[in-house]
């Protein structure tokens, strides 16, 4: 199956950042949220952003002009029939979700795929609740998408041959490098990350060394691009803790425990940058 135009759910950071790659590859894109309003700040952060690859010499004007032109929104999820892949980019959150879906799945064709983003829903347990569980996969994108070249896709338990296929194609179309992995709770990326980040608190807590050295130790030794403390002040230390205590009720083994450093910080409000103070003070 071709994929010419892809609808998305959520116009918000990742939604927006799936639509720039789509209509900068030359893929239309139908582009759905809840308000005019959040789909018109969506639309904002894409121009934005070609703005910005303009001004590296990117891109150009003209480039730009031909993506943006490539996006239409709405607030209706009707106007999606005209996708043959629909990507599901909005608040991560399983009620909310499972609602978006079945009301997508009633509205367009059977013929068309649907694929969720989401960081943390099982696959297997959002596909069960269509009425095209092999026609559902998951397209995890990396934040900032227009930058990340990962996309995991993840395959739920009842995902066809098919469907992967035209989804491993999109993404190659969209110039990412995919990989596939079978659905798992953190799929292969944060399965590793998180606990590395969480081993990093441990090192921590047993003062083997400063944050500073910690961080410099991970960055010159392993060639890593930012430190795990840094890291964990830059996703949230609550999200690191939610992480790892799915993990942990998940697989139901003791080697995802969170350590007591992170979980007394976030008691403490000590969230990262978002709230000026976690490992480091901002
Ligand atoms: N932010 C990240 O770094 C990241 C990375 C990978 C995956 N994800 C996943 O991507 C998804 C979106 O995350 P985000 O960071 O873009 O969130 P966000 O809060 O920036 O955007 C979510 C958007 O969904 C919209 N929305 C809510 N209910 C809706 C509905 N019923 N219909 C249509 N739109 C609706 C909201 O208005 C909002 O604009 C989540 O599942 C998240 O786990 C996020």
């Amino acid at each position: 199956m071709s994929i010419t135009t892809v609808g998305i759910i959520g116009a918000g950071t990742m939604g927006n950042g799936i639509a720039q790659a789509c209509a900068v590859s030359g893929i239309r894109v139908v582009m759905v949220d809840i308000s005019d309003a959040a789909v018109q700040k969506g639309l904002a952060t894409v121009a934005g952003s070609l703005d910005r690859l303009i001004k590296k010499e990117k891109i150009t004007q003209a480039d730009k002009d031909a993506a943006l032109a490539r996006i239409q929104t709405s607030t209706r999820y009707e106007d999606l029939q005209a996708a043959q892949l629909v990507i599901e980019a909005a608040t991560e959150n399983y009620e909310l979700k499972l609602k978006i879906l079945q009301q997508v799945d009633g509205i367009v064709a059977p013929e068309v795929i649907i694929a969720s983003n989401t960081s943390s829903i099982s696959i297997t347990k959002l596909a069960a609740a269509t009425s095209r569980a092999d026609r559902f996969i998951g397209m995890h994108f990396f934040n900032p998408v227009p930058m990340m070249a990962l996309v995991e896709i993840i395959r739920g338990l009842q995902t066809s041959d098919a469907t992967h296929e035209a989804v491993k194609q999109l993404a190659v179309a969209l110039g990412k490098s995919p990989i596939t992995v079978k659905n798992a709770p953190g799929f292969v990326v944060n399965r590793i990350l998180v606990p590395m980040i969480n081993e990093a608190f441990f090192v921590l807590a047993e003062g083997l060394a400063t944050p500073e050295d910690i961080d410099a130790g991970m960055k010159l030794g392993c060639n890593q691009p930012i430190g795990p403390l840094a890291l964990a002040d830059m996703v949230g230390l609550d999200v690191c803790l939610a992480v790892m205590d799915v993990y942990l009720a998940e697989f139901g083994d003791s080697k995802y425990r969170a350590c007591l450093l992170l979980r007394e910080m976030v008691a403490a409000g000590r969230l990262g940058r978002k709230t000026g103070r976690g490992v480091y003070q901002y």
